[in-house]
């Protein structure tokens, strides 16, 4: 069975749609006929201050989310990413592989540090591309699920492994990103023309997993649309209505012609008090499984223990071999 891997940080109290919808529902897809590894990057989530205790509660909300929404241990191995060392171990080596200027080219730093400026964002922001194809490249996989907004850190991954294929010996399978088109990249509820973010999006511009039901139809019910009235998919023209057109389209799977033909003649509040609906029916049980999954910590800490021992089998032995072929002495 071909393997995946993909991970997500855990910097928030909850996963939001365009985490669920850009990533995490096709890591529940794909545990059927694949051999999958997901983590919770935690190592990632620190190249911005964390607080210790609030960073250890969203890791273990983390993982009760993603079994909530249907990962299922016996087919999947979930892990926290600081209990499989070899992460950061092969990060180092694969550090020592990236030009300076590949790394500063990633535009996701840019970002990040645009803010408070380069000068006050750590190394390990910066570097953090490096750490995240190390992830990957760890457990040699064929696909990785996740939104557009990692494509470029997918097209280093790649970069990386070839260049160490090639200095020193076939190691690393070049790894597929695995993004849906038409869920790669959910807007933000307020600001249609840019993608639903953790970090960037105001409060009412996400719809979080874990917000009160009654929380979330409100949002949608004063998502920002457009003047025109018409219910058509036109991402250039209309951001706002497309974005609730593919939120609908993929929470009840009807298409897009299909709902455009439903509602057409019909007004944005007909359109939004419908999904608002959808989407209650949705997180509803979910909220109520993940509260259910957290209230067994026992439970949660062994699934994690049992994915790291898993993940660290095959992460120790390509680690092996990269030690192997970089010309470090083997212990003993
Ligand atoms: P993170 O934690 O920001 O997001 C987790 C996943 O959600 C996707 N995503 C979206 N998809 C569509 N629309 C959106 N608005 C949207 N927002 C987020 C992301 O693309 C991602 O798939 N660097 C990664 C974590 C990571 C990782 C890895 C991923 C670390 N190591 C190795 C894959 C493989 C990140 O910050 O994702």
């Amino acid at each position: 069975r071909p393997r995946v891997l993909s991970g997500i940080q855990p910097t928030a109290d909850s996963f939001h749609f365009g985490n669920y919808l850009g990533a995490l529902r096709q890591w529940v897809d794909l545990q059927r006929d694949h051999q999958p590894f997901f983590f919770i990057a935690d190592l990632h989530a620190i190249t911005v201050e964390q607080d210790p205790k609030v960073l250890r509660e969203r890791t273990l909300r983390a993982a009760a989310q993603l079994l909530a929404m249907g990962i299922d241990p016996a087919r999947s191995a979930i892990f926290v990413q600081s209990q499989v060392p070899e992460h950061a171990q092969l990060g180092w080596v694969l550090q020592c592989l990236t030009g300076f200027g590949e790394a500063r080219r990633m535009t996701q730093f840019k970002d990040k540090s645009a803010k408070g400026g380069e000068g006050a964002a750590s190394v390990g922001l910066f570097t953090y591309p490096v750490l995240q194809a190390a992830d990957i490249l760890l457990y040699r996989p064929h696909f990785v699920p996740v939104g557009e907004d990692q494509r470029q850190h997918l097209e280093l991954t790649r970069d990386l492994a070839q260049r160490f294929n090639h200095r020193y010996k076939k190691t690393f399978r070049l790894p597929e990103p695995y993004i849906l088109k038409a869920t790669a990249k959910i807007a933000d509820l307020q600001d249609p023309t840019s993608k639903m973010s953790k970090s960037a999006s105001s409060p009412a511009g996400i719809i979080e997993m874990l917000d009160q039901p009654s929380v979330s139809a409100k949002k949608i019910r004063s998502a920002v649309t457009d003047s025109d009235g018409e219910i058509r998919f036109d991402v250039e023209n209309k951001p706002g209505i497309s974005n609730l057109l593919t939120i609908y389209s993929a929470l009840t799977g009807e298409t897009i012609t299909a709902l455009e033909e439903q509602y057409a003649g019909r007004g944005y509040g007909d359109l939004k008090k419908d999904l608002a609906e959808v989407v209650v029916g949705f997180v509803t049980p979910f909220r109520e499984r993940t509260l259910e999954l957290l209230d067994d910590q026992a439970h949660l800490s062994a699934v994690l223990k049992s994915g790291a021992e898993q993940a660290r089998e095959v992460a120790q032995a390509t680690l092996r071999d990269v030690y192997q072929r970089v010309g470090f002495v083997a212990p003993g």
